[in-house]
């Protein structure tokens, strides 16, 4: 659990600088699951620094595999192949929705039982959108009325075709990999488009998976080779910064090495219809995933509505654009984001309130928010709930509020971003 102490923002002038940020969360994920199953030595550099990725690294090194950082600080991974060893106690996830969903497509084809536990925040989340297929493929799978502790017995499974109630990138990549291990073939159908990374990490490693518009599927038996890769920068991660830099008509911020794959960079669109000028240079091409540099000048724009199949894609990206929403020119209303109540916090409500705190006037409705622009906000207590990107959210929000604002629980940022407010405090010009 994180260190609950807390941090006070003063107000900002403005962000200027350019920085880099950590390793992306979602692709560190499945580059160590995945190199759990490729027999040999793989090695990550720029992995995720933040506490969830470090739960997946303990749990795939509870499963049998050698686990180090090399002298550079990369992580090297000697994967056994599609057989793991029986870990002799709790594989906990810790606070991580992605440890925890993503590997229980892997154990659940492993010819043995194990027990996958999490803190208080992951054993209330829904886990049934796993449970469901997993045990449609041959696995059984017992639970806490479809919450964690999962127990996976595992089995040989059979691929199937499955389309999910919810757009997931963590289900998807769940049932891709149990495909990968199961036998023939498995087809995830998406209600609306998700990250990719399963499918780009997957590739990387060498298997073959085939793309519709909106189907992905695999086919069982492939043999998984070990990668070396470098993690792109995590893009929801820069969204803090971006986010912050907009909300100040001085703002000169430049991001190098940002991942920028399409399903990932919908908040760059988001941003310069909320009026700034973003430029992207240097992209490159790194095992599928595009990585680049953004520069962001701000600007006035118009009003904001994120509703389907966006809202899916920048799920991770609402809570801080719903902080900003109140200091644009035109507002925000968010729908169709109900995803966002079985979150690390209900960042619906989380959101609702710290801006309430702060003296914001905002509408929360069953599934979004509707944020009038143009508002004053003031300093205030604010409540992280434990949610990392709450946190982050309000102490950009707090940049721009008139007097001091403390955000309480602060410690969670390590959850995905350990040197957070150190950096913030970098670009900020008071
Ligand atoms: C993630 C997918 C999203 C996102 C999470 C990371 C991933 O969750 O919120 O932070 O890496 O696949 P869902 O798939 O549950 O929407």
């Amino acid at each position: 659990m994180s260190e609950k102490h807390s941090v006070s923002i003063k107000p900002a002038r403005n962000l200027l600088g350019s920085l880099r940020v950590p390793g992306d969360k979602s692709i560190s994920h499945r580059y160590a699951m995945l190199a759990a199953l490729a027999p040999g030595r793989s090695r990550f550099d720029n992995f995720a620094p933040g506490a969830d990725c470090a739960s997946t690294l303990a749990c795939v090194r509870a499963l049998g595999c050698n686990v180090e950082r090399d002298e550079k600080g990369a992580v090297v991974i000697e994967g056994l192949g599609p057989q793991l060893h029986a870990p002799n106690a709790p594989l906990d996830c810790g606070n991580s929705g992605s440890t925890m969903r993503m590997l229980s497509g892997i154990l659940a084809a492993q010819p043995f039982t194990c027990e996958l536990i999490g803190d208080e925040s992951l054993s209330r989340r829904p886990m049934k959108r796993v449970i469901e297929p997993l045990t449609q493929m041959g696995a059984e799978i017992h639970s806490n009325g479809d919450r964690a502790p999962l127990r996976i017995i595992g089995a040989k499974l059979h691929g199937i075709d499955y389309s999910p109630l919810v757009a997931s990138a963590q289900v998807k990549t769940s049932v891709l990999f149990a495909g990968l291990l199961a036998e023939g073939k498995t087809t995830v159908a998406e209600p609306a488009r998700t990250r990719d990374h399963g499918e780009l990490a997957l590739r990387a490693f060498g298997a073959e998976v085939e793309r519709t518009k909106n189907t992905v599927s695999i086919a069982g038996g492939q043999v998984l080779h070990p990668l070396e890769a470098f993690v792109p920068g995590d893009i929801s991660s820069a969204a803090f910064f971006l986010c912050a830099a907009s909300i100040f008509p001085e703002s000169n911020l430049v991001i190098d090495g940002v991942l920028l794959n399409p399903t990932r960079s919908a908040l760059l669109d988001v941003l310069a219809a909320m009026g700034s000028r973003i430029s992207i240079v240097r992209v490159e091409e790194s095992h599928g995933e595009l990585v680049g540099t953004i520069a962001l000048v701000p600007g006035q724009g118009r009003h904001v509505r994120i509703e389907g199949a966006l809202t899916a894609l920048l799920i991770d990206e609402l809570p801080v654009l719903a902080a900003i929403a109140p200091f644009t020119a035109g507002g925000l209303e968010v729908r169709d984001a109900g995803e966002l109540r079985v979150k690390e916090s209900d960042r619906l409500s989380a959101v609702t309130r710290n801006l309430q705190a702060m003296g914001a006037q905002v509408k929360q409705t069953d599934d979004g928010w509707r944020i009038p622009g143009g508002q004053h906000l003031h300093g205030a207590e604010i409540e992280s709930y434990d949610d990392h990107r709450i946190a982050m959210a309000f102490a950009v929000a707090s940049l721009r509020a008139e007097g001091e604002t403390l955000i309480r629980n602060a410690g969670c940022v390590a959850i995905s971003y350990p040197a957070f407010f150190e950096d913030l405090e970098k670009l900020v010009e008071r």
